[in-house]
């Protein structure tokens, strides 16, 4: 009797982003066994999708298990934290030493790491898979983060590499990030510069709109202009598209009948989070899940603020100044550069407190296709850090100082412009103090360290001296050397 066909790889859960993992594995000419928790599900892809390439259609996960070549290959594709838990316990009984279990998810990375470590004591792999690129990214081509040990790597990765972006130079967008959850790690800081880049795009779309006077169809050929420029992103790309929509319904721009008030499921907070714990200052980050956090505030609270809050602004003069749009690019750039410039340097934080050993022209390198930030700045990023090259800041970068040098006055007319009309710009306006907190000799922390040791003889250091110091305040105010 003929051996029967195994699958290459099992993926269980099979709603839009499983799915479509499945059929790009398939296309890609691998045998991919299918699992969903109501089996109806299973039989709408095959049913739809069949056609594609070879699937095993199972009903239980013994199934699943029983379908896949050894070592087995399980890529979970459940929504994030205790349903990846359950799908796990519930496998691990069926699995033998050598297999791998795949979690494609916006897993938290700690929970990433735990599972590691527990399944790592009963000899499998657990591989926690950033991926990013949305539905059709997982269908044509996403960018992989995978962690995992580098063993299951060696298994692993031809499969994922295979159906990854491509970079233009053939580079497979998808390479071993680092152990455990280094993969997590990374996916939710990309997620964190995601959220920060939509917001320098809203903010300027917000000045575009209040200030230059911009219809949306119009700032749509703005916003495509700048597209080919250094801007050049897929975000970018996208919000032209947005911008031209025309609401069906009543005729008017979609943008102008969608609710103000955004969403989120929690990979930007987590993100802040981790770099609070850290000490990260990703000021544009964290602005940006304050302002999705600010937009939803409870409708009546927003409308007594309109009603109650004076204004205090200065009249618009500014309306068609094509000088000014120009100044909102700059800002845009430098505000952009800024966030990806916070989010490298907090992997370079966190690799070496988790012993990750993070390449950073690796991570660049692969998010330049497929994933949310793909943009043309990456390949620069990628230069500034090629060949373990180290800048401190991304920001020291040569191709990145210059830009930033020319177009700083253009940044600071832009926040002035925004604070004096009352237009909120938070990722502008901190990313710019940001950059001056970084290069002003002397910052007003000094002060608060006094203040500090005041109140609570917190003590402080000298510029001129070794060691921590407190002043008596209560006492004949000498100061003492206190280490
Ligand atoms: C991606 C996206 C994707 C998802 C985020 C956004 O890289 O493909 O980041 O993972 O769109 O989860 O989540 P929010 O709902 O928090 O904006």
């Amino acid at each position: 009797m003929a051996e029967e066909k195994k699958a290459q790889i099992g993926v269980t859960g099979l709603a839009v982003m499983g799915a479509n993992l499945a059929r790009n594995l398939a296309r890609h000419g691998h045998t991919v066994a299918l699992h969903n928790r109501s089996v109806e599900k299973t039989d709408a892809l095959l049913a739809e999708h069949g056609d594609e390439g070879d699937f095993i259609r199972t009903e239980t996960l013994q199934e699943l298990v029983d379908s896949l070549e050894k070592p087995r290959r399980i890529l979970i594709m459940v929504k994030a934290g205790a349903p990846v838990d359950a799908v796990i316990d519930q496998l691990v009984p069926l699995l033998d030493a050598d297999d791998i279990i795949i979690d494609g998810g916006n897993s938290h990375f700690p929970d990433t790491i735990r599972r590691e470590s527990a399944l790592a004591e009963k000899g499998l792999h657990f591989v926690g898979v950033g991926v990013s690129g949305g539905e059709e990214g997982a269908l044509n081509g996403p960018s992989i983060m995978p962690g995992g040990s580098a063993k299951s790597y060696e298994s692993l990765g031809p499969l994922l590499e295979d159906i990854s972006a491509k970079a233009d130079d053939g580079t497979p967008c998808c390479a071993w990030i680092g152990t455990d959850g280094a993969g997590h790690f990374v996916k939710m800081v990309h997620n964190g510069i995601e959220y920060a880049d939509m917001q320098v795009i809203g903010e300027a779309y917000e000045l575009l709109r209040d200030v230059a006077g911009l219809e949306p169809a119009e700032q749509s050929k703005t916003f495509a202009d700048w597209n080919q420029t250094e801007l050049s992103s897929y975000l970018i790309e996208i919000t032209a598209e947005v911008l031209k929509q025309v609401d069906a319904k009543t005729g008017k721009p979609l943008v102008d009948v969608v609710v103000d008030a955004a969403g989120m499921k929690g990979t930007g907070t987590w993100t802040v989070m981790s770099a609070l714990e850290q000490g990260s200052a990703v000021t544009a980050i964290a602005e940006s899940v304050f302002a999705r956090a600010l937009s939803s505030t409870e409708r009546e609270t927003r409308l007594e603020a309109q009603e109650t809050l004076a204004a205090g602004v200065r009249e618009n003069d500014t309306v068609g100044d094509e000088a000014f749009i120009e100044d909102v690019r700059r800002a845009l750039y430098c505000s952009k550069l800024v966030a990806y410039a916070q989010g490298l340097d907090m992997l370079r934080t966190a690799s070496e407190e988790h012993g990750w050993d993070l390449k950073l022209d690796v991570i660049a390198s692969l998010w330049r296709a497929g994933c949310i930030i793909r943009a043309e700045l990456l390949q620069d990023i990628m230069a500034a850090y090629k060949d373990g090259a180290s800048p401190r800041n991304l920001l020291f970068a040569p191709a990145f100082r210059d830009v930033i040098e020319e177009y700083l006055p253009s940044w600071r007319r832009v926040v002035v412009e925004a604070t004096e009309r009352g237009i909120p710009a938070p990722v502008f306006s901190s990313s710019l103090a940001y950059y001056d907190g970084l290069r002003r000799p002397r910052l007003n922390a000094a002060l608060t360290q006094g203040l500090r040791d005041y109140f609570g003889a917190h003590t402080y250091g000298r510029i001129d001296a070794e060691g921590t110091f407190h002043t008596l305040w209560s006492g004949d105010r000498s100061e003492v050397q206190t280490s």
